[in-house]
């Protein structure tokens, strides 16, 4: 599903030049669990938003679904990322003037899929999440553990072949942090691929795959 070689990833400011990402290669396989670990600063989150084509690297090549990205214009991302990825920050980042059902239903409307379609699938995750009596509440009125399973919804609104998280239990308990994880672990099941970024070894370990990256290489695959 996602294949990179030698891709590195550079940040100039002033004099100063960051390899973020320095020579990754790495495969993904539809359906893997990978988890990505590392210290603060080893470009784990710049290699995810390389990976969802929120950002353009440097060097070397990537192909998602066989298709070299390098060679893909902008319009030809957005599209790639609207159709097949699901995002999840630490940080849950919904909207906060938007009802739990509409943060759900907002990936579907920006899709242009019709009003009582929106309603079905939508009323579908709330189900599933467990967030049925929350569909009129505002982000602020949940906890943080019902924020995150909103935003694992919204993430999965359009059915995305792949899931990209960024240390989303950076923020929760260790219990709701659990929570989350078994999600993906049932998300993973139902064949969705899933790329989570954590420091949490205990949660790293249920992943099908660990790579630890450190100072924008890769340490360790296990
Ligand atoms: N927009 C940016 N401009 C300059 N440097 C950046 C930028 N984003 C990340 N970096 C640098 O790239 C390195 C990797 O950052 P990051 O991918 O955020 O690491 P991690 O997510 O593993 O903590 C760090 O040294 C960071 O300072
Ligand atoms: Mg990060």
């Amino acid at each position: 599903m996602l294949k990179i070689n030698g891709l590195s990833k550079y940040f100039q400011s002033g004099e100063v030049l960051t390899k973020a990402i320095d020579g990754i290669s790495m495969s993904v396989g539809s359906g893997e669990f990978v988890a990505i670990t590392g210290a603060s600063g080893a470009g784990k989150s710049t290699l995810l938003n390389v990976l969802g084509l929120l950002e353009n690297f440097n060097e070397g090549s990537y192909e998602i679904n066989g298709t070299e990205v390098s060679k893909m214009g902008d319009r030809q991302k957005a599209q790639v990322r609207n159709e097949n990825i699901g995002f999840i920050f630490q940080s849950f980042n919904l909207l906060p003037y938007l009802s739990v059902y509409e943060n759900i239903e907002l990936p579907l409307k920006i899709r242009g899929i019709n009003k009582s379609e929106r309603k079905k699938s939508v009323e579908q995750l709330l189900e599933k999440f467990g967030l049925a009596n929350r569909a009129k509440h505002l982000p602020s009125q949940l906890s943080g553990g019902q924020q995150q399973r909103v935003s694992i919804a919204r993430a999965l609104s359009c059915a995305p072949k792949l899931i990209l998280a960024d240390e989303p239990t950076g923020n929760l308990n260790s219990e709701m942090a659990n929570e989350v994880f078994s999600m993906f672990e049932e998300i993973n099941r139902e064949g969705t691929t899933i790329l989570v970024v954590t420091h949490d070894e205990g949660l790293a370990s249920r992943a099908h795959k660990t790579i630890q990256i450190g100072d924008g290489k890769v340490m360790q695959v296990s």
